[in-house]
């Protein structure tokens, strides 16, 4: 268990740095938490109007995923690649530097992903555009392609990754319950407006 410990304990400090708060502060623009959604992640980044930061938020958020679960992966195997994975994810949704009140994973979601099942990531790009394109609702695209992905997962990845994304879809849309009380209720704002 030594090498679980050390793939959760890595996953968790990498994936709990709070890259749009930190992006958005040395811009200047002040804290994320205080406009839109109140969210860290790049969606919300994204309403402060700063494009690039957002892109670099989604970048970030995501590698801080890949980096830990690829690296478990490759040098001790698909379990600690899980462990190190979830504890990335879980751990941008429950940093201990921010109260533990952190994001919804959706980049980190996508960066493990792309870190245990790299050709997955396709799938989730076309759900959440096509969802967008649609709809431009960057939280309902989320929920679109995290439903998508672990049904696909579960015939194409080895069970404890195809687990791991149900787990985590489930978990990412409890935090994900504002927006889809905001989304039953016509209220949700559009990707980059500002409400
Ligand atoms: O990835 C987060 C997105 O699904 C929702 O973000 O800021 O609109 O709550 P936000």
């Amino acid at each position: 268990t030594m090498p679980a410990l050390l793939s959760a304990l890595c996953g968790y400090l990498s994936g709990s740095i709070p890259f749009g708060l930190i992006l958005t502060r040395m811009a200047g623009l002040g804290d994320v938490r205080k406009i839109g959604s109140g969210n860290i992640g790049a969606t919300n980044v994204l309403r402060t109007g700063n494009k690039k930061l957002a892109a670099a938020t989604l970048l970030l958020d995501a590698l801080k995923g890949t980096v830990p679960a690829a690296l478990a992966l490759h040098f001790l195997g698909v379990e600690a690649g899980v462990v190190a994975g979830l504890a990335a994810f879980l751990g941008h949704l429950f940093p201990v530097w921010l109260g533990f009140k952190g994001g919804k994973g959706i980049a980190t979601y996508i960066g493990v992903l792309l870190g245990l099942a790299p050709w997955v990531v396709l799938v989730f790009a076309a759900a959440w555009l096509g969802t967008a394109k649609i709809t431009r609702y960057s939280s309902l695209s989320a929920l679109v392609a995290t439903l998508i992905v672990p049904i696909v997962l579960a015939f194409v990845a080895p069970a404890p990754v195809a687990w791991l994304f149900a787990a985590m879809s489930l978990i990412t849309w409890a935090k994900h319950h504002a927006n889809i009380r905001r989304l039953m209720a016509g209220t949700e704002s559009r990707i980059g407006q500002k409400g």
